[in-house]
């Protein structure tokens, strides 16, 4: 079989103690890469080094708010002491506050997305890339070359209804790929986004059962989407097999932007 190019890779995972960053973390081991976790959920990230340890990989699990330029700053440091590279960035955690920007009832405006609602979801899924990225970028320089691959969204392509800042987010992560694509592609830097449909995680569990049905009735394919889907698409994106590979949006969504 074709080598990846993965093996002893050092490869970051935001977001890695649940749903896509978990199997992403678990696919890029199998690969034979190195896995630094960062999450804010101990347990979780914790036990998923277990698993991987278990497995015969190399890993380690760092509490890493990515909100907080400071903590993704220690979360470098970690993973520099321990392995002195880093060669692959997935800008994977994420969260939602959905609200519809105004809601009316009866004619009178009785709810409203609320700033904290907005600067949440900013700071987790916009600045976090920012900070993670701008963090890692001189090491990478430094060591000649390296991947950084975002998570993106469906709806950062065409909106969504009750999602003002997730798809603000979603739609600014495009347009920061994009850039470092080009301001990067110098120092042997790729950078690419993923935009996933709807994918069976907690985040989407959460959403109403009449939305969901809705999605997969759109979505060509007609399933909704597995982490394995996602993860299967930041290994080959990160491989050497995408060497030529940067700037782009991978749609992995069973269709859904076409439609049916
Ligand atoms: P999830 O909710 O299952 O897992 C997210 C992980 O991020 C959790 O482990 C959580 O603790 C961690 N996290 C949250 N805030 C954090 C912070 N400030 N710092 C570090 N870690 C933090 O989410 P899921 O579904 O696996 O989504 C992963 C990414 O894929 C997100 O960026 C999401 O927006 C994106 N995405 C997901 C889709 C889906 O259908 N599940 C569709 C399109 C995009």
């Amino acid at each position: 079989m074709k080598e990846t190019g993965l093996r002893n890779r050092v490869v970051i995972v935001t977001g890695a103690a649940a749903g896509i960053g978990r199997t992403t973390a678990l696919h890029f081991a199998q690969e034979g890469a190195r896995i630094a976790a960062w999450d804010v959920n101990d347990a979780a990230g914790d036990s998923l080094v277990k698993e991987l340890e278990s497995a015969g990989g190399q890993a380690m699990f760092c509490r890493v708010n990515v909100a907080d330029s400071a903590s993704v700053e220690s979360g470098v440091k970690a993973v520099l002491d321990r392995w002195q590279r880093l060669d692959v960035l997935i800008n994977n955690a994420g969260i939602l506050r959905d609200a519809q920007l105004v809601k009316l009832k009866d004619g009178a405006v009785v709810a409203t997305m609320s700033d904290e609602m907005f600067d949440a979801v900013i700071n987790v899924n916009l600045k976090g890339v920012f900070h993670c990225t701008r963090a890692v970028v001189p090491h990478m320089i430094a060591a000649g070359g390296g991947v950084i691959l975002c998570a993106s969204s469906v709806v950062g392509l065409y909106g969504n209804f009750g999602q003002t800042n997730y798809v603000a987010t979603k739609a600014g992560v495009i347009g920061m790929t994009r850039t470092w694509a080009r301001e990067l592609g110098k120092y042997n830097i790729r950078v690419n986004a993923i935009a996933p449909g709807f994918i069976a995680t907690e985040m989407v569990r959460a959403m109403p059962e009449k939305v969901l049905q809705s999605m997969v009735a759109h979505t060509p394919l007609g399933r909704m989407g597995q982490p394995e889907d996602i993860a299967n698409a930041y290994v080959w994106l990160a491989s050497d097999a995408a060497s030529f590979v940067t700037g782009t949006v991978l749609s992995v969504d069973g269709g859904v932007v076409v439609g049916t």
